[in-house]
């Protein structure tokens, strides 16, 4: 029997419980496509927006777009289809066909009544080094998306914390950064200050709706090296100027960020490409910080590779008391396409929130 045939004769609504790791079939029987992705509730419905990745390793650049799905348990999701699609190659647009576009979060606007996206951008052809932010928006949930522009964050604005050292100059002329580690003191070297005319870099990223409905842009900046926290414009469309820059020299990616009895909780990773490293985990009473690291929450075995997944997103289950869901991304990089999905339930251990393997799990666990 031919594995195409064993993914296309799953009926609908058979999943009662979470499996990670395994392929996870939508109502057609399709592996989902929604890698590095999150998740938006919205009037009972939970949508899943992320990367749809295709075959092999040219599948980790945008062939297609954003894909959506639609749940109302969790476990069984519908194909809602492609919510912002790439746009044919030779258009010159921004997310021409081939372009690089991880990590899409939606959150909506009560202001105008829309849907806004954000997303990493890297125009095709330019490897890593455009470090850009998208925004598109729609007034309905599942799209289509329209794009509105990318930016780099907080062009000439200096953070609420910078330091006296990024007034001056910056030291980084002439040195390539790897995205991964720095030549000197992230201070010194001033990559902040260097990037104030052009506005920040920001790649790996997640957004954040707080219960005030004042949303964030949590991004890696300078070179990977520091985490942004930037507020958003009401309409949720630019950032409004108001910024910090956090856990600076530490090289954090795949941000999630979650509030639990008023505290701030992130969840990141290393620097270490498509492979899996050991997780962060940080605490802080106010979103832009004082931030306290706590360690890596993963336990057990495979907690140095946070069980072979990089994080994506922390969802808040509704209706639960203190139940949130770990979703992170098992990545794929030789075929993109077959990346897979370890969601884990988020638990809580005096200060610090934990992570434990399961072969399977039930939404019961919480209870
Ligand atoms: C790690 C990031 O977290 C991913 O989103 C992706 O950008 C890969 N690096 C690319 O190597």
């Amino acid at each position: 029997m031919s594995v195409f045939f064993l993914f296309s004769c799953q009926s609908k609504d058979k999943y009662t419980s979470f499996t990670p790791g395994e392929h996870w079939l939508d109502n057609n029987g399709v592996h989902i496509k929604a890698h590095g992705g999150g998740i938006l509730y919205d009037n009972g419905i939970y949508y899943w927006f992320g990367e749809h990745k295709t075959e092999g390793e040219a599948g980790n650049v945008a062939n297609v777009g954003v894909h959506c799905y639609s749940s109302t348990d969790l476990y069984n999701w519908k194909d809602e289809g492609i919510a912002l699609s790439v746009v044919p190659e030779g258009s010159n647009s921004d997310i021409e066909k081939g372009c690089i576009l991880e990590r899409p979060k939606v959150i909506y606007n009560k202001n105008t009544n829309t849907y806004v996206m954000w997303f990493h951008l890297e125009p095709k052809g330019k490897g890593y080094t455009g470090a850009l932010s998208g925004v598109a928006v729609s007034d309905k949930i599942t799209g289509p998306y329209s794009y509105m522009h990318a930016v780099r964050p907080n062009k000439g604005v200096l953070p609420f914390n910078a330091k006296d050292i990024h007034k001056g100059e910056s030291h980084t002329e002439g040195i390539s950064f790897d995205g991964g580690s720095l030549p000197g003191n992230v201070d010194s070297l001033n990559i902040l200050g260097r990037d104030l005319p052009t506005g920040q870099m920001a790649r790996d990223m997640t957004l954040f709706v707080d219960d005030d409905g004042t949303a964030y842009h949590i991004y890696s900046s300078e070179e990977n090296s520091t985490i942004h926290i930037a507020e958003l414009t009401p309409n949720y469309q630019q950032h409004s100027g108001k910024y910090g820059r956090f856990f600076p020299g530490r090289f954090m990616e795949a941000p999630a960020l979650f509030k639990k009895d008023g505290k701030y909780y992130l969840m990141a990773s290393g620097c270490t490409g498509w492979a899996p490293n050991a997780a962060r985990s940080a605490v802080a009473d106010s979103i832009l910080g004082e931030w306290k690291e706590l360690g890596n929450p993963c336990v057990g075995n495979d907690a140095e590779t946070t069980f072979h997944s990089q994080s994506t997103y922390i969802l808040p289950v509704q209706g639960e008391k203190d139940a949130f869901i770990y979703m992170g991304d098992r990545w794929t990089p030789d075929n993109a396409i077959d990346g897979r999905y370890i969601w884990l339930p988020v638990q809580f251990e005096g200060e610090k929130f934990i992570l434990e393997w399961k072969d399977k799990w039930k939404l019961n666990d919480f209870l």
